[in-house]
């Protein structure tokens, strides 16, 4: 079972909510799909009140019309299964399914998904609202695709009620077996925390200090565990109703989302779905999109991929919202598109004149169609239609990128050497540089099949199990330049300290040993000896004495009390080599280090010599004679720019025998056979 299924080349549209407007609104709104080009639209995600007035009583009139029209129209629907936020009837007769914060606050009704995704009660109603919607749409022609419920976990994904302690029990149970087996992994011979029981077990709730390290991360694995569990039982009773129409669920894979581990999602869904809207007061926004959908697409294993909601213009949920112009909606769009995106929607078609969003811009602005942003909105679809013959196709890169969730979950713990650090921006530090000189990168998981790439970059790879730590050694040994960065390695599943000298898991890799770590304050820099410097981090390292066969200190501090000993180092490890970044370098050092790794592993950039500020990426379709490219090329600068290319161009129609000019802000697609 899998996507595209029915709908036609990309699909284009957004979250369609029906209910909120007039009859005539609606009329219009089927007209205006068809001047922009929309061909899908998710449907009664937040419907379930309206659909269900009053508990077993349904009014299936306004859904009903809805995948009618859209039907007549040849526009397909996501239709999801209206549970993202039960009615205020349930949360009244049932006050116990809501959740509660760690400090034992409730979480009331009022917003939305006021839900505990561990009460047997809510899962009973919610498998009930699924199956009846189900088995209404069962064979309307307008169904596409099932989305289920919406962003798992926005907004209640850590639940700390009795229900969840209930469930996290058993997840413990099934985890470890015997009460010993907790109490081995959980390390409780420290500060009395020794259980005789799981019955004596709780979430990691507000406490004197800090909670047990592992028992957070536990729940931080159950709570992913969860969720999904339940979007496996709402899939099984679509499956049996629908088998012949794909499920999948929105994810929210950015820099921000730290609560699901989508890398252990992925394979339950029939084609992967995100949503990613960019952060006002980041200049750097377009690259933390462009991380987004390569990560997307490393949790997708390389496939197309959904972007089932981003916004044409500002949000409403920021402190102050960004407007975004014609030309950075267009780019934020297509910089999904080159990243392996098949799908570009909206969160929504018509901003709301009601409610918490309804400063939340929209594919029909509250300015109507005399506007700008209903001129992008078309002018978008258009361009979609002409990129249809992107569909399908891939992207191929020769450097890998290790992301993992439980390593984000693991270097955030509290009661950590330098409890300033993130794991994203430890990320997003290495990918920056990668993205500023043109490198293409998969964002993949520890356990992804690293054979194929010719360099890997591990940052802050904090938690490493003994099999992903052999095979990040094993594609070193085989030929690729390896770059580790600090506080990798560092622990096992169970978050115990590697002993004998950090990073336990890669020091034979890296050839070195680390006795302590040496954190800066947030003032203070060291000198390293090519002229750059060392913030936030750093550590008393050693090369191991190998001889020969020995690391050599690539760049060292030359003041602070680290003076003289290596901040950055490289090991030769069979055909191939094994660096290591024990520092915070600045912005420039980063790219240096970034490019003799890359040089060493013979990697160049996705397009030579291109300017500062535009970014190419390439989808890649079929082989031999039947060998397709689409060159995306993105020019975030204010200014025009020349790119020597050739090909198809087909946002223009025009064929590019030499070179191609890019306007301030513009973008070009190449398409060669
Ligand atoms: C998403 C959500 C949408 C809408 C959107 C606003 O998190 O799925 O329903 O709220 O954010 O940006």
């Amino acid at each position: 079972m899998h996507w595209p299924g029915k709908v036609p080349g990309l699909a284009y549209g957004g979250d369609y909510n029906p209910e909120q407007w007039s009859q005539a609104t609606r009329e219009q709104d089927l007209e205006l799909m068809g001047e922009a080009g929309v061909n899908l639209v998710s449907v009664a995600i937040f419907s379930w009140a309206m659909l269900e007035p009053r508990e077993g009583e349904y009014d299936w009139s306004w859904l009903d019309e809805t995948m009618d029209r859209l039907a007549d129209r040849g526009v397909f629907a996501a239709l999801a299964t209206a549970t993202a936020s039960p009615p205020p009837w349930l949360t009244h007769k049932h006050p116990e399914i809501l959740p509660e914060t760690a400090d034992g606050v409730t979480l009331w009704p009022g917003a939305r998904q006021a839900y505990s995704v561990s009460s047997p009660v809510f899962r009973s109603y919610a498998l009930r609202m699924t199956r009846s919607i189900a088995e209404r749409y069962a064979d309307h022609p307008a169904l596409a695709l099932w989305h289920v419920d919406n962003e798992l976990g926005c907004h209640n994904s850590h639940d700390f009620s009795d229900d969840a302690a209930e469930a996290f029990r058993r997840w413990l149970e099934s985890r470890y077996h015997t009460v010993e087996e907790l109490n081995r992994a959980w390390g409780t011979a420290f500060w009395s925390q020794r259980y005789s029981s799981f019955e004596e077990v709780l979430p990691p709730r507000k406490a004197p200090m800090f909670v047990n390290p592992t028992q957070q991360l536990d729940f931080h694995r159950y709570s992913s565990d969860e969720l999904l569990e339940y979007f496996r039982e709402m899939k099984r009773i679509l499956r049996e109703i629908t088998p012949q129409i794909p499920v999948t669920t929105n994810f929210m894979c950015t820099t921000r989302s730290k609560n699901m581990d989508y890398f252990s999602w992925a394979s339950d869904m029939d084609v992967v779905a995100t949503d990613h809207y960019t952060i006002a007061d980041d200049p750097m926004r377009h690259i933390e999109l462009a991380f987004s959908a390569d990560l997307t697409r490393g949790v997708a294993g390389g496939e197309p991929w959904m972007l089932m909601e981003h916004s044409t213009s500002a949000v409403n949920w920021q402190q102050r919202n960004h407007t975004k112009d014609s030309a950075e909606m267009l780019r934020d769009s297509l910089s999904h598109v080159a990243r392996g995106a098949d799908a570009v929607m909206f969160f929504q078609w018509r901003q709301s004149h009601a409610g918490a969003e309804k400063y939340h811009s929209a594919m029909v602005p509250h300015a109507g169609t005399d506007s700008d942003v209903w001129d992008s909105t078309v002018k978008l679809g258009h361009a979609l239609q002409k990129l249809a013959p992107v569909q399908g196709s891939t992207v191929r890169t020769q450097v890998a990128l290790l992301f993992d969730y439980e390593s984000w979950w693991g270097a955030e713990l509290d009661s950590h050497p330098n409890n300033d650090l993130s794991y994203p921006e430890e990320v997003m530090h290495w990918y920056r540089a990668l993205w500023e000189i043109g490198v293409a990168v998969d964002v993949v998981h520890p356990s992804h099949d690293l054979s194929s790439y010719d360099a890997l970059i591990v940052p802050c790879l904090y938690l490493v199990s003994d099999e992903h730590a052999a095979g990040i050694a094993a594609a070193a040994q085989s030929g690729a330049s390896v770059l580790v960065s600090y506080f990798s390695g560092i622990v096992d599943e169970n978050e115990h300290v590697r002993l004998g000298g950090y990073p336990g898991a890669f020091r034979d890799l890296l050839g070195i040993r680390t006795e302590e770590f040496w954190i800066l304050q947030q003032d203070q820099a060291w000198g390293l000896d090519d002229g750059s410097t060392a913030t936030f981090w750093t550590e008393k390292t050693r090369l191991a004495d190998e001889g020969s066969g020995a690391a050599e200190a690539v760049l060292k501090y030359v003041d602070g009390p680290l003076q003289g000993l290596p901040a950055v180092t490289r090991h030769e490890v069979g055909n191939g080599s094994a660096w290591y970044a024990g520092t915070r370098l600045d912005e420039e050092a980063t790219r240096t280090l970034i490019r003799q790794v890359m040089a060493e592993a013979d990697v160049s950039p996705e397009h030579e010599d291109l300017p500062e500020g535009v970014e190419a990426v390439r989808r890649h379709k079929g082989a031999g004679d039947a060998k397709e490219t689409f060159l995306f090329l993105l020019n975030h600068n204010a200014e025009g720019v020349t790119i020597r290319t050739s090909g198809m161009e087909l946002l223009s129609g025009t064929f590019v025998s030499d070179a191609f000019d890019i306007a301030a802000g513009g973008i070009a697609v190449l398409h060669k056979r």
